[in-house]
């Protein structure tokens, strides 16, 4: 089997690549950070060195976008220093580099979904360091493919969906952005892409370089997300709040965010005949994986 070293294995994104490596015909390494610390060029150095690896796949990253706000040097660190560092190394050993990047490395001025060829003009810290991280990448390692991605969501870990189902306990109201548009993205799905993108650069079927946009299709807000979240936690006997559409005004963050986050797949489809699903049925999967099958009961609190 093929070998691949894969970063972030803890994360959302991360632990559904390991989850799904060996359908793939690859048998991943995923170190915690115990083991391979971001910040530190010589442990990066000496994984990469360790084995004859068939393919790096690169999705760990520092994603808190509003605490990055007041950390960039961190935020710096991990998402521009460490994937340079990724893509010196794994270009000294000929390693194809597979790096995760964001819908945020976009202003979300455009009123269509953003195509690979658009320019980038990040609106804060992270998206910054994530679209510096980009340029690095590219420019150290001939061998590499970008993929960007947005709105991950998975059934564990900290994400929008998790968000939602522990306030829909606290609160019995409850308000959210509805001005924000973009393209709700199962870990899972996102993972099946890299893993897929891994294999074509791996099996020799992929010229080297290249930036691919992969997200589930169909539109939504971030009140379209929850919406659709409480509809399949009622569906289950879960009490859910009131919900209420309300701007991004009204919610103040200190990071600011992109108004149009949606991203054009046609390449990805394209080059690797891959359809996304609609986001309406991976989110229902992660929602039936999260909270059990749905029934005809009485509510539950
Ligand atoms: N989340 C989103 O909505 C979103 C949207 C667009 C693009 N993306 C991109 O998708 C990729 C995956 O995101 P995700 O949501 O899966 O991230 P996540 O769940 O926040 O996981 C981040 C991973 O990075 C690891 N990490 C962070 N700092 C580290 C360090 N110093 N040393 C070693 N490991 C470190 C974390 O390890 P620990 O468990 O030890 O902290 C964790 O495994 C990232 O490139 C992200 O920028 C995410």
């Amino acid at each position: 089997m093929r070998k691949i070293l894969v970063t972030g294995g803890s994360g959302q994104v991360g632990s559904a690549v390991v989850a799904a490596a060996n359908t793939y015909g690859f048998d991943v390494m995923a170190p915690p950070r115990g083991i391979l610390n971001l910040e530190n060029r010589e442990e990066i150095a000496a994984l990469v060195a360790a084995q004859p690896w068939a393919a790096v796949i690169n999705c760990a990253a520092y994603t808190a976008v509003d605490k990055a706000e007041n950390d960039a040097m961190m935020a710096r660190a991990i998402n521009t220093t460490a994937p340079g560092y990724f893509a010196a190394e794994t270009a000294k050993h000929g390693i194809p580099l597979v790096h995760v990047s964001t819908d945020y490395v976009f202003d979300g001025t455009k009123s269509a979904p953003y195509d690979e060829g658009d320019s980038v003009r990040p609106l804060g810290v992270y998206g910054a360091s994530k679209e510096a991280g980009e340029a690095v990448v590219r420019a150290h390692n001939p061998n590499h493919a970008i993929v960007r991605t947005a709105w991950v969501v998975s059934a564990n870990g900290a994400n929008f969906i998790n968000t939602m189902l522990r306030l829909s306990q606290e609160r019995d109201e409850l308000g959210v952005v509805n001005d924000q548009c973009g393209n709700p993205s199962s870990a899972t799905d996102i993972a099946a892409a890299l893993l897929t993108v891994a294999d074509k650069m791996t099996s020799g079927q992929m010229g080297p370089t290249g930036t691919w946009h992969f997200v589930n299709s169909g539109d939504a807000t971030w009140h379209d997300l929850a919406q659709f979240v409480f509809a399949e936690a009622a569906a289950r006997g879960f009490k859910t709040p009131v919900l209420n559409a309300i701007p991004t005004s009204a919610y103040p963050t200190p990071a600011r965010r992109p108004e149009n986050s949606r991203l054009s797949t046609a390449k990805f489809q394209q080059d690797f005949g891959t359809i996304p699903r609609h986001w309406h049925i991976a989110i229902a999967d992660i929602l039936a994986d999260r909270l059990g099958p749905k029934q005809d009961i009485g509510v539950k609190t």
